[in-house]
C-alpha cells in the first residue's frame, strides 16, 4: 500500500488557519496517513439529517495536496446530545441498574434499536459523501469497541436479545436449565422471557449464565460492527476497513471481530499511568504484539501508538529519548505494516488534555517531533519492503477469550488472571529470544514444534481430541493445572478424576489439589528448590514420569511437574504456576528436548525478533533500556541498520537481514 507511518489527527480542534501549518510539518516528518473523525459526529451531524461533511473534506483534500491520505473513523461511540434528548435510552445500565449518561463517550446501547436507525442515516450519508474522494483510503469503525463496556449494558433491549440468543443457542428452556445447572438455589425458568441481564444480586451468582452473558456480549459488540461494516461496505465498496484492538482486552472476541475485518489494528500505551511502572514491560507488549498478530493470522496495523505522556487526570511518565522509536519498531518487528501515532498535536481542551502527542500544546516541532522524524527517514524504505512479511516461530501459545471468561468469572485463586497466566509462560521464551504465536485451542497446531496450552479449563470433547491428536503425531505440549476441569457451559466434570482424557494423554490423575491462598510453596526439580506460587494439583502417576517434585504441604515428594510419552509426542503436565525461576529452568530444559534454537543471547530488555518474506529474513534487535548493552546472534545475518553490532546504544533499535531459515 505504500503507507507505513501516520498520525491521528483532530483538525476539528484547531483554527483552520493552522490546519496547513500541520500538514506541512506532517509532510516533513515522513507522515503518510491520518485518521480523523472517530469522535466527531455532532461536527457532522449537528441536527437529525442536517450533514456538514465540508470541512472534513477541505481537511482531507488539504492533506492530499501534501501526498497525506485518510482514515475516516464513524463516531458511532460518542452520539450527540441531540441524539440523546430524542432518544434518552440509548444510555446504558450499569450493573446496579443505574443509567450511565451522557458527557463522556460510550454513552450508548450497542442493541438499542433507534441508536441502530441513528447509525444506518449517519453512516450512509458519510460513507456515500467519501466513497470517491481520492484523499480516503479506508475506515475505522467505532472506536475501541467494547472499552468501557465492562458491566454495560442491561437495559430491557438487551435484555430481549440475550433472551433471543439463549433461545437460539438451547431451543428450550428445559436445555438452558440443564445447561446452567439451574437446580441450585432454586434458579429454574419456565420460559426464556423469565431470564434477565446480570443485574446486581443480593449475593452470588450463576457461573453458567455469566459465562454466557459474556458471550452473548461479545457477539453484539460482532453483530454491531458487522452490520456497520456492511453499510460501509455497501455505499463505498474499494476501502479497506478495520477496526483499533487493544491487545488482550477480552469484552469481544477479538478472533471474531477480526473474521469482518480487512485487517487488524491495534492500539497500545506503555507508558501509560495505569500500567506497571515505569511502563509496561518489553516482554508484555511484545505479547500484545503476538497476539495481535494472531487474531486474523496477517500483518497488523497500529493505529494508536503511545508518542507522549498519557493521561487525563494523572499522568503517566514521560518518555525517554528514543524510547518512543524503540516501541514503534517493536510493534514492526511483530508484524506492523504501519504505525500511526497517537496524536498529533496535544488538546487544549476535554478530558484528554494530558494525553500528549507528537507536538505539545504549543504545536511547536520539539524532541519528540524530531524522534519520529528520524525514525521515519530512517525505516520507510524498509517498511516497503517488509509489507506482508510475518514472524515464523516455532512455539504457540493458546489464547482463548472463554478461557478468559470463565476465569474472570470464578478465578480459583484471587490472583489469578488468565492473561496474566499467558503472560508468564511467554516470557520464558522472549527472554530466551525465542519467538511465540499466538493461536485458538482448535486451529491447526501441527507446524509448531512445541504448543503451551495453560489454564484449559473448559474442555470439550473435540478440544481433548485435537491435543491428543497433535501429541499423537509427535507433537509437543505443554499443559497446566486447572485443565479440564469444566464443560462447555462452565459445569464442572464429573466423570472421571481431572484432567478427564487428557489424563490418558499425560499419564496421570488429579483426585486432589490445593489453592495457596495468602502463601507460596516449593518444587523440587533437579538439585534446587523453587518458588511456586497460587496451586497445587496433587499429582498420581499412571504411565508418566515425575520430573519435580512439591518441596511443601501434605504432598510433599509428590509430582509436581510430569513428562510423558504419547504417540510420537511427548506431553508434559504442570501442576501448578511455577515462580519465574522455575518457569525458566523448565522452559529452558523442554526447548532443548523440542530442538527449538534462540536468535541469539542478550541479557533481559534486549529484545531479538524475526520477520520473514519468501526469501528474507529480517532480524530486529531492540534495547529496551537506558544502558548499553551487548548481545550475541545464532545465524548469519548482515547489518542494515546500527552503527555496531554486538553492541547497542540505549534504546536503540538495530536491523538485520539474513537469509531464510531452513525447516
Ligand atoms: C484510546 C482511544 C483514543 C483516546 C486515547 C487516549 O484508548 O482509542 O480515542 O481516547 O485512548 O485516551
Ligand atoms: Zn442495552
Amino acid at each position: 500500500m505504500g503507507i507505513h507511518f501516520g498520525v491521528d489527527y483532530y483538525p476539528e480542534h484547531w483554527p483552520r488557519e493552522r490546519w496547513e501549518t500541520d500538514a506541512r510539518l506532517m509532510k516533513e516528518m515522513g507522515v503518510q496517513v491520518v485518521r480523523m473523525a472517530e469522535f466527531s459526529w455532532f461536527k457532522m451531524e449537528p441536527a437529525e439529517g442536517e450533514f456538514h461533511f465540508e470541512w472534513l473534506e477541505e481537511a482531507v483534500a488539504l492533506l492530499d495536496s501534501y501526498g497525506i491520505k485518510s482514515i475516516l473513523g464513524t463516531p458511532t461511540a460518542a452520539p450527540p446530545a441531540w441524539i440523546i434528548q430524542k432518544n434518552p435510552e440509548i444510555q446504558p445500565i450499569d450493573r446496579q441498574g443505574r443509567r450511565r449518561h451522557f458527557g463522556g463517550r460510550h454513552h450508548d446501547c450497542q442493541s438499542n434499536p433507534d441508536y441502530r436507525v441513528h447509525i444506518r442515516r449517519f453512516v450512509t450519508a458519510f460513507a456515500k459523501r467519501f466513497a470517491d474522494n481520492p484523499g480516503v483510503i479506508g475506515w475505522q469503525i467505532d472506536n475501541e469497541l467494547g472499552n468501557s463496556h465492562g458491566d454495560l449494558c442491561m437495559c430491557d433491549s438487551c435484555k430481549r436479545q440475550f433472551q433471543k440468543w439463549l433461545g437460539r443457542k438451547y431451543g428450550t428452556v428445559e436445555v438452558l436449565n440443564e445447561a446452567w445447572g439451574t437446580a441450585f438455589w432454586s434458579q429454574g425458568y419456565n420460559s426464556f422471557e423469565q431470564v434477565g441481564t446480570p443485574l446486581i444480586t443480593a449475593v452470588g451468582e450463576n457461573p453458567s449464565a455469566m459465562l454466557d452473558w459474556k458471550c452473548y456480549c461479545s457477539d453484539l459488540i460482532v453483530d454491531f460492527a458487522d452490520w456497520q461494516a456492511q453499510i460501509i461496505r455497501e455505499n463505498c465498496p474499494s476501502h479497506f476497513i478495520t477496526h483499533n484492538f487493544m491487545c488482550f482486552d477480552n469484552k469481544v472476541d477479538y478472533y471474531d471481530l477480526a473474521g469482518l475485518m480487512d485487517f487488524v489494528s491495534n492500539d497500545i500505551y506503555p507508558a501509560g499511568h495505569w500500567q506497571k511502572q515505569p511502563h509496561q514491560p518489553d516482554n508484555e507488549l511484545a505479547a500484545c504484539h503476538d497476539v495481535i498478530r494472531g487474531y486474523k493470522k496477517k500483518p497488523f496495523w497500529m493505529m494508536e501508538q503511545q508518542s507522549g505522556m498519557a493521561g487525563w487526570e494523572i499522568m503517566g511518565r514521560a518518555l525517554e529519548p528514543g524510547q518512543m522509536a524503540a516501541w514503534a519498531m517493536q510493534s514492526v518487528a511483530h508484524g506492523a505494516d504501519a504505525v500511526v501515532f497517537f496524536r498529533w498535536r496535544t488538546c487544549a481542551m476535554g478530558t484528554e488534555q494530558y494525553w500528549h502527542g507528537i507536538l505539545g500544546h504549543s504545536g511547536n516541532p520539539g524532541r519528540i517531533y524530531n524522534e519520529a522524524k528520524r525514525l521515519t527517514e530512517t525505516f520507510t524504505k524498509y517498511m516497503e519492503e517488509f509489507e506482508g512479511s510475518m514472524p515464523c516461530p516455532e512455539v504457540a501459545i493458546v489464547h482463548s477469550f472463554r478461557q478468559n471468561y470463565a476465569f474472570d468469572i470464578q478465578p480459583n485463586h484471587p490472583q489469578l488472571r488468565y492473561v496474566e497466566q499467558l503472560q508468564k509462560y511467554y516470557k520464558a521464551f522472549y527472554d530466551r529470544k525465542i519467538p511465540v504465536d499466538f493461536v485458538q485451542d482448535m486451529d491447526d497446531l501441527s507446524q509448531y514444534k512445541l504448543v503451551i496450552a495453560p489454564l484449559q479449563y473448559l474442555m470439550t470433547p473435540e478440544l481433548e481430541q485435537h491435543y491428543m491428536d497433535y501429541v499423537a503425531d509427535g507433537g509437543n505440549l505443554v499443559l497446566t493445572m486447572r485443565t479440564g476441569v469444566k464443560d462447555a457451559t462452565n459445569l464442572c466434570m464429573t466423570d472421571r478424576e481431572l484432567p478427564g482424557r487428557l489424563g490418558d494423554l499425560c499419564g496421570i490423575e488429579v483426585p486432589e489439589y490445593d489453592c495457596l491462598l495468602e502463601t507460596t510453596g516449593g518444587v523440587l526439580y533437579g538439585k534446587k528448590e523453587y518458588e511456586i506460587e497460587k496451586w497445587c494439583d496433587i499429582i498420581t502417576l499412571k504411565g508418566a514420569h515425575q520430573i519435580a517434585e512439591y518441596s511443601t504441604g501434605f504432598y510433599k515428594q509428590t509430582p509436581a511437574i510430569t513428562e510423558n510419552k504419547y504417540g510420537s509426542g511427548t506431553v508434559w503436565y504442570i501442576g501448578t504456576e511455577p515462580g519465574e525461576e522455575l518457569m525458566e529452568d523448565i522452559m529452558t530444559y523442554i526447548t532443548r528436548i523440542c530442538e527449538i534454537e534462540p536468535l541469539g543471547t542478550a541479557a533481559d530488555g534486549v529484545e531479538m525478533m524475526t520477520r520473514e518474506s519468501e526469501e528474507k529474513v529480517w532480524l530486529f534487535v531492540i534495547n529496551h533500556t537506558a544502558d548499553e548493552q551487548v548481545y550475541h546472534l545464532h545465524g548469519m545475518y548482515t547489518l542494515l541498520e546500527g552503527a555496531c553490532e554486538e553492541f547497542l546504544q540505549p534504546y536503540e533499535v538495530q536491523l538485520f537481514e539474513g537469509y531464510k531459515r531452513r525447516k
